[in-house]
């Protein structure tokens, strides 16, 4: 039966330790969501917990074992309304033909198996969630680099499509039910971690790729397009949002130095 009673939707954010996830937690919050964050370094996600309200449970989610533990926490403790897996990220630029094995096997495992894993864990509490309280979510943050290949896109591009596919195959299956299913995919989001841990710790290599870019995506921009698909109303269903910045109009065409309006001719 559905509950007419307002209720206070909970979302289980991954990715909670750093990043778009962070932002996702305290930009979920402060929409009122009940908020339980996931990554495994559980000291940053304490701190998140004292800043925000939110509760944390550390995990990783490339782990069978920890991702039912986590079902099982999550199904003692209360309703999930929402799935938002931010989890994920890329190692390397290595040409294919040079591409390392554990690299190529890291990405599959944190950004495609993870999403598998928690679909299959969390949908029972999805489904009964939007049972009782109108419709229930899935977001996942997959990447322009799922959409366009460039050269040592190396595993990320090959991860990011099988996350983006499992996304449309995962919205065509619950057809029927009132359960959304989003994908955010951003271009260049300029995070603390992200290119620094493609590039193996290079602070200078990281640097240099938003060297010059006027205005970069931030954190908060993702979460803030995510609090919104998730805040919209039940039965709209926002597919695919790519969103970059200005400066990045595609994949391979970043403009370097200020944003400048054209002079008159
Ligand atoms: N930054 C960009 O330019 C950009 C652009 C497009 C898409 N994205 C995507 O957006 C997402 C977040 O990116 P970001 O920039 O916020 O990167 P980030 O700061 O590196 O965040 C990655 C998050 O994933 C968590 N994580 C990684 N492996 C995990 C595992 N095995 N188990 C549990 N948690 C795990 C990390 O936490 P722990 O290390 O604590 O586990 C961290 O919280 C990723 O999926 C990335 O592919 C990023």
């Amino acid at each position: 039966m559905v509950n007419t009673q307002a209720v206070t939707r909970r979302a289980v954010v991954t990715g909670a330790s750093s990043g778009i996830g962070a932002a996702t937690v305290r930009a979920l919050r402060a929409q009122g969501w009940d908020v339980v964050g996931v990554a495994r370094r559980a000291d940053r996600l304490q701190a998140l917990a004292d800043e925000t309200g939110a509760t944390t449970i550390a995990a990783d989610l490339t782990d069978p074992d920890a991702v039912a533990a986590l079902a099982e926490e999550l199904e003692a403790t209360g309703a999930v309304h929402a799935l938002v897996h931010v989890a994920g990220g890329a190692r390397g630029t290595d040409r294919v033909e040079n591409g390392r094995l554990d690299d190529w096997r890291w990405m599959y495992e944190a950004n495609v198996l993870s999403a598998q894993m928690l679909v299959a864990s969390l949908l029972p509490l999805l489904r009964r969630a939007a049972s009782s309280d109108g419709h229930a979510d899935t977001l996942f943050v997959t990447s322009t680099a799922a959409q366009v290949a460039y050269p040592g896109g190396s595993g990320y591009n090959a991860a990011k499509a099988a996350e983006s596919m499992l996304v449309k195959v995962l919205r065509q299956e619950l057809n029927g039910e009132p359960i959304r299913v989003v994908e955010i995919a951003p271009g260049m989001v300029h995070t603390e971690e992200f290119t620094l841990k493609r590039l193996g710790g290079d602070v200078q290599a990281a640097e240099s790729v938003y060297a010059g870019v006027e205005a970069p995506l931030v954190a908060d921009d993702v979460a803030d397009v995510i609090a919104y698909a998730l805040g919209s109303p039940g039965h709209v269903n926002l597919d695919l949002i790519t969103m970059r910045p200005v400066a990045q109009s595609a994949q391979h065409l970043l403009a370097r130095g200020p944003l400048r309006v054209q002079p008159e001719a």
